[in-house]
């Protein structure tokens, strides 16, 4: 299995993310794009996709995802496995809280993809709005990690999203 993790990071938090990410399941298995400087295309050598944004601006998406917003309508994820991660502060925009997780989500979700990794643990966070949460507002519809509010509580949400998604991609092989 070959996993394609594709990120924008304007302050290296989701980058860091992104580093773990890759550390724990394996650099053989997980590549690495920072999409500043890659394009998004690359994402269709891979079956199994990983995709990390910040949020920043009170709701808006992190500048390079922003940049490439049109191109993600011209890469075929079609019957894709993707997995989706996010980096927000609760506490400081507690109104906007991971928006541009929910607002990937809903720009990938009209392809025909699997997703994978919605996070169950939302009464772990303060906040007030959300525009990640699942439509029951039980889930978030990736992992939810917040590096200014809660940093000590990410290394472990990183661990368990891992062995979660990794159930999940084994089960609907
Ligand atoms: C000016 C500014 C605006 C931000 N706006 C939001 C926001 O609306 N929602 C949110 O959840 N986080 C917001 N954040 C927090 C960032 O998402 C957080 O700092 C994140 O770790 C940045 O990740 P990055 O360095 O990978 O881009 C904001 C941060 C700054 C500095």
């Amino acid at each position: 299995m070959q996993i394609g993790l594709f990120y924008g990071s304007t302050t290296c938090y989701t980058e860091m993310a992104a580093e773990k990410i890759q550390q724990i399941i394996g650099e053989d298995t997980v590549t690495l794009f920072n999409i500043k400087d890659e394009p998004l295309s690359k994402a269709e050598q891979f079956d199994f996709i990983i995709f990390g944004i910040s949020t920043w601006d009170f709701g808006e998406l992190q500048e390079d995802w922003e940049s490439h917003w049109d191109d993600i309508d011209s890469v075929n994820l079609s019957g894709k496995t993707i997995a989706l991660f996010g980096m927000g502060d609760q506490q400081g925009y507690g109104q906007w809280f991971q928006d541009a997780l929910g607002m990937l989500h809903d720009k990938i979700a009209p392809q025909s993809v699997t997703f994978l990794g919605y996070w169950p643990n939302t009464a772990d966070y303060e906040f007030e709005a959300s525009k990640a949460l699942t439509e029951d507002k039980r889930h978030f519809v990736g992992l939810a990690l917040d590096e200014d509010s809660q940093y000590d509580k990410s290394d472990e949400r990183i661990a368990t999203w891992i062995e979660q998604i990794m159930t999940e991609y084994s089960e609907q092989l």
